[in-house]
């Protein structure tokens, strides 16, 4: 029987972004079980800003019919938020908002894969506020099914040690405690064994 998919991504690309830090730390964590990670980087899928007049004239860019067929394989989805004014990064929103534009396809990008999300933030929040917009994006929005267990890293410029591991054990087991969530939710509604 195959293994369940996770697409793991973050919602920035900037050198040495934290969220970015925090998928990579979820794919080597997804590494170690009964699963078959994979690492996207929005930077692989570049989109313009939403525009309906783009749209009608253009069509939806091949950057969101690429994200979202990859989506579509997934069984699971793992996405980390940085949080931008207390709520998501353009960079995120933009692509979810194009790739539920895509019309056709095989699968079923958002109602298909289970969802869990991560946020990251230098300060104390650890990008709470952005993970609620998230989540109301994913869930209301897009009728996705939304893990309710989540991480949330606060301190986020000095959480990770220079191998890029979390200095605090507690965060990882965290970390380690949602993705197996992550993977027994999306073997059972694929109807794999987790
Ligand atoms: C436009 C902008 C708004 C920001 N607003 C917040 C905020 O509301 N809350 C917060 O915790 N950090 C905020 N930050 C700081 C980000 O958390 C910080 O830049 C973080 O490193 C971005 O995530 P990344 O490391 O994954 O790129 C903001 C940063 C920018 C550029």
């Amino acid at each position: 029987m195959r293994l369940p998919r996770i697409v793991v991504f973050a919602g920035s690309i900037r050198t040495g972004s934290f969220s970015a830090s925090l998928a990579a730390l979820a794919v080597k964590e997804l590494a170690q079980m009964a699963c078959e990670p994979v690492r996207l980087s929005l930077a692989d899928y570049p989109m313009p800003i939403y525009d309906g007049d783009l749209e009608a004239e253009e069509g939806v860019p091949p950057a969101a019919t690429q994200l979202r067929e990859q989506l579509a394989r997934a069984d699971g989805v793992f996405i980390v938020t940085p949080e931008y004014n207390a709520g998501l990064p353009p960079l995120l929103k933009n692509a979810l908002d194009w790739a539920s534009r895509v019309r056709g396809g095989e699968g079923d990008a958002f109602k298909g894969p289970v969802y869990a999300i991560g946020s990251s933030s230098p300060g104390g929040l650890g990008g709470y506020r952005a993970s609620m917009m998230l989540r109301q994006t994913l869930a209301l929005g897009l009728g996705c099914l939304v893990l309710a267990e989540q991480v949330m890293l606060a301190g986020a410029s000095s959480a990770f040690d220079e191998r890029g591991d979390f200095k605090d054990e507690k965060a990882r087991e965290r970390l380690r405690a949602v993705m197996t969530a992550l993977i027994e939710q999306a073997a059972l509604r694929a109807g794999l064994r987790a």
